[in-house]
């Protein structure tokens, strides 16, 4: 395993993180046992895995309980717990009961990294960070950070306080951050943790046709607002999509790689991602995630999958809110 520091903090975090929604059920996901899901968590911390990423949303507190329940078993110093405050929690009272009811959850005195899950237009973002700021000085939070955050907001938010990472959607099948907020960042120097880098199951070549994917996670841009659980307005790219990972499968078989490690290694090849969060809910996917952050991409099969992304990233153009047509994102 490899291991970097989060911005310019004494946090060094694990390049591929364990992420912990998929554990949490929902419309998305199967609920995994509690006793799978420490499992799981050992497996990864095994692996040489530290960095954990939850949120008080994930499973309305399931997810932060269960690795609540890991860490007396683990070495808490070793481990970076990373959880989130929602968007409706950002004022000043709401925020400071969060954190105390997610430290309850994860049974910890201090989270090591602390996100705004998203930007809430209606609260003040100086009032946020006046909240997390005192919670940082009293040991309850170790580094803040936000997610979900655009270049604007990031200002915003830099001009009220120090963060030290954006946590952000990134993988080859999503790559609308280069567009902006990845520049954002780097000029911030604000580090980039990349969330859903396996797009939600779709980069694990397990699905060779739409109609394999689960139902219940065709949400993102890339699938028509005629399904289910979409939450958007636009038509989709489901042929360009399943067409784009054909591609991929094709060069990860042309360069003899495993296409889930080709997926992960990809955005920790991208300037200043400090880590990815994969999520997986078995001990053996965890294992196979971890390898991952020892794998090296040659320059030609970069550019290989540059060219084989650069028309999907096109056609989805450059909101970078994979969910919402009106981008969360400023
Ligand atoms: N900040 C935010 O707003 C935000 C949003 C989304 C996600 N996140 C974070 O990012 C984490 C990861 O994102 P995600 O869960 O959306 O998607 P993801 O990591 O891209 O994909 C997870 C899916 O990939 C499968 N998988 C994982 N490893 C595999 C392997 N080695 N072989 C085959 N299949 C594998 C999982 O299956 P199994 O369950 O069977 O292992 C699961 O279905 C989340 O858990 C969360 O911590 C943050």
């Amino acid at each position: 395993m490899q291991y970097e520091t989060l911005g310019n903090t004494d946090v060094e975090v694990s390049r591929v993180g364990l992420g912990l929604w998929n554990i949490s059920g929902g419309s998305d996901w199967e609920k995994t046992d509690e006793d799978q899901a420490v499992k799981t968590i050992h497996a990864a911390h095994d692996a040489g895995v530290n960095f954990f990423d939850t949120a008080e949303a994930y499973g309305d507190g399931y997810s932060e309980e269960v690795l609540g329940k890991t860490l007396d078993s683990l070495d808490r110093d070793d481990v970076v717990v990373a959880s989130k405050v929602s968007p409706d929690n950002l004022a000043y009272d709401d925020l400071k009961a969060s954190c105390e009811a997610s430290l309850d959850r994860l049974s910890t005195d201090y989270i090591d990294v602390y996100y705004v899950h998203y930007q809430n237009p209606e609260i003040p973002i100086s009032e946020t960070m006046r909240a997390l700021k005192e919670l940082q000085e009293e040991g309850r939070i170790r580094v803040l950070a936000v997610s979900n955050t655009g270049p604007a907001d990031l200002k915003a938010t830099l001009e009220a306080g120090r963060v030290e990472a954006n946590q952000v959607p990134y993988n080859l099948l999503w790559r609308a951050i280069e567009h902006e907020v990845a520049g954002g960042c780097r000029e911030s120097n604000v580090d980039l943790v990349a969330y859903s880098p396996l797009a939600q199951g779709l980069l694990t070549g397990e699905y060779d046709a739409i109609e394999e994917y689960p139902t219940g996670r065709m949400r993102t841009r890339h699938f028509s607002r005629d399904r289910l659980e979409a939450r958007h307005s636009e038509t989709g790219t489901e042929r360009e999509t399943f067409e784009t990972i054909e591609r991929i499968r094709d060069l990860c078989e042309e360069y003899d790689r495993d296409m889930v490690e080709v997926a992960l290694a990809w955005p920790l090849h991208q300037p200043r991602v400090t880590s990815v969060l994969a999520g997986a809910s078995s001990p053996e996917h965890a294992r196979a995630n971890a390898a991952a952050a020892d794998v090296s991409l040659s320059e030609d099969l970069l550019a290989d999958l540059d060219d084989a992304t650069s028309d999907l990233k096109a056609t989805l153009g450059p909101n970078p809110d994979p969910w919402q047509s009106d981008s969360r994102y400023n």
